[in-house]
């Protein structure tokens, strides 16, 4: 690690003051991992006392996923971002987005990378990252994330490095960053298992690149999540099921595959359930992100071993691993999401994915971003990347939301990310629905059985019989009486009759 650093030493309001109104701006982080947290929250100030003014300020944000409040939520709330993407999970920013007043880019996470090195996102004019340290001849150790980190400072006219003292030193045994060449010039990905390391621990820039380091002592701040609840517990349990039932079957092989889960507090108590299962030998998970209940399996035991983007911990957790970087150390490889989400890679390992979405239908498709199809949630993030190629797609969620209100099976999805395609298992805590080799009827006969909740029944069955003949048997004019009955009372039940 470097002794001092040889960049001009700036305070965040410096920084902030080297950025102009429209410039399209590049920030680490994914998920409040790694996010840059003083720059940006001097940018909010920024464009507040300049608004305050008068004059206009809005800048373009590109980042791996989501990020802290400190960067999406406080730029949001003062209206500063005009576009982006790949993904968002602030309030502020959604309601900016949903209002037209942000455009917003939703696309897989794996593919962002590769739209900034083919030239299809343009050129980013300042890249802001956090760093554990930056040397002479450009050299940067990223903290607790990578995200896109790479790609955005390959195509950066000028890069601030947030030195964050909070994270530990030790920090780039876990990194393994590798960028892959454009093709036609791309070779196979050699990551033969999750804990290949296949690049360097630092990111490379040209030294000349980089025109000031802001120092930094905060944690990431990610909120511990809620104890698991009893619906979220059931679904874990679905899948244990399952899952057993495939490995006594051969169709998991006995040292069984990587898993991939995604965000989320359904998702953190479905790995709970996981971990805590006997049936369910110990594992290696291929990943975009960790919560806190993946290092808990990771002292136990359980998991073995975890290849992901982003640590994205509480306080207490950071502080666990950090304090035990000899165990930790060996045990995760934080990596470039070109490379965590490589549908290749994915396909090769063969990944048992497990995602969340907000809806699915009878067939067999998931909409895991758009509520009643017009108003956005979160974005796809990675799942898009899992889904489609995984061994195993599972795709989970609560029968119900909003206390019954809302059927989360439904004839036909609003907004459809995933299709009958790629789907392979849907679970909610009423049971799971194996979709293997089925044709569609059986299909929504197997979905409406196993998976909707008891008050949606005999509607969504009343559905197929009364729909015209077909392959897939529809009826156009009926499809989203559901989501219409929801969005003129507020309550899909409305829509049940008698
Ligand atoms: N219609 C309207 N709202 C719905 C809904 C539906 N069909 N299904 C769920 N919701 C609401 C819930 O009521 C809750 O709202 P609240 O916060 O106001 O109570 C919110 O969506 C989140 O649901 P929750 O049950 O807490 O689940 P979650 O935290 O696991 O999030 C997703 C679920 C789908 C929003 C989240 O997993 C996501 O953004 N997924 C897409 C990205 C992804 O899958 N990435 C994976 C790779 S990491």
């Amino acid at each position: 690690m470097s002794e001092r650093v040889p960049f001009p030493v700036l305070s965040a309001d410096e920084a902030a003051a080297m950025i102009n109104d429209g410039d399209f701006l590049g920030f680490s982080g994914f998920t409040p991992a790694g996010s840059a947290k003083a720059v940006p929250r001097s940018l909010a100030a920024r464009a507040r006392e300049l608004h305050g003014r008068g004059e206009p300020f809005r800048v373009r944000v590109l980042t791996g996923a989501s990020t802290s409040e400190d960067l999406d939520e406080a730029l949001a709330q003062v209206n500063a971002i005009s576009w982006r993407a790949p993904y968002q999970s602030s309030r502020s920013l959604r309601k900016r987005i949903n209002n037209q007043e942000t455009s917003f880019l939703d696309i897989h996470l794996s593919h962002l990378p590769q739209m900034l090195d083919y030239g299809f996102l343009g050129q980013i004019n300042t890249a802001i990252v956090e760093a554990i340290d930056v040397t002479a001849d450009g050299r940067i150790y990223l903290s607790s994330s990578v995200g896109c980190t790479p790609s955005i400072l390959a195509h950066a006219e000028k890069v601030i490095v947030e030195i964050n003292a909070y994270h530990s030193q030790r920090l780039w045994e876990m990194h393994d960053i590798r960028r892959l060449p454009r093709p036609p010039h791309r070779d196979p990905i050699p990551i033969q298992h999750p804990l290949s390391k296949i690049g360097t621990p630092f990111c490379t820039v040209r030294s000349e690149q980089i025109v000031g380091v802001v120092y930094n002592d905060e944690s990431d701040g990610v909120p511990s999540f809620s104890p698991p609840d009893e619906v979220s517990s059931r679904i874990g349990d679905h899948i244990v099921e399952f899952l057993s039932q495939e490995m006594h079957a051969g169709r998991i092989p006995p040292e069984f595959l990587p898993l991939q889960a995604g965000v989320g507090n359904v998702s953190n108590a479905v790995m709970a359930a996981l971990g805590a299962h006997p049936e369910v030998p110990r594992f290696q998970m291929y990943t975009e992100v960790i919560q806190d209940t993946q290092i808990a399996l990771m002292q136990d035991e359980k998991i073995l071993g975890v290849s992901t983007s982003a640590m994205s911990l509480s306080d207490g957790t950071m502080q666990t691993v950090y304090d035990n970087m000899d165990y930790f150390g060996p045990r995760i490889v934080l990596r470039p999401q070109e490379l965590t989400n490589h549908p290749g890679v994915v396909r090769r390992l063969g990944v048992i994915g497990i995602n969340t979405v907000l809806e699915m239908d009878i067939y067999g498709c998931a909409n895991s971003t758009h509520v009643c199809g017009t108003q956005l949630m979160n974005g796809i993030g990675g799942s898009g990347d899992f889904v489609r190629n995984c061994y195993i797609s599972i795709l989970q969620a609560p029968s119900t939301a909003k206390g019954g209100k809302i059927s989360t099976v439904v004839p036909m999805c609003s907004h459809i990310d995933h299709n009958e395609h790629s789907v392979n298992v849907l679970v909610t805590e009423q049971g799971l629905a194996d979709l293997r080799g089925l044709g569609p009827v059986e299909r929504a006969q197997r979905i409406i059985d196993k998976c909707a909740h008891p008050d949606y029944k005999d509607y969504l069955y009343d559905y197929i019989e009364r729909s015209p003949m077909g392959h897939i048997r529809h009826d156009l004019g009926r499809c989203f009486d559901l989501h219409r009955a929801y969005m003129e009372t507020g309550d899909m039940r409305s829509a049940l009759g008698g």
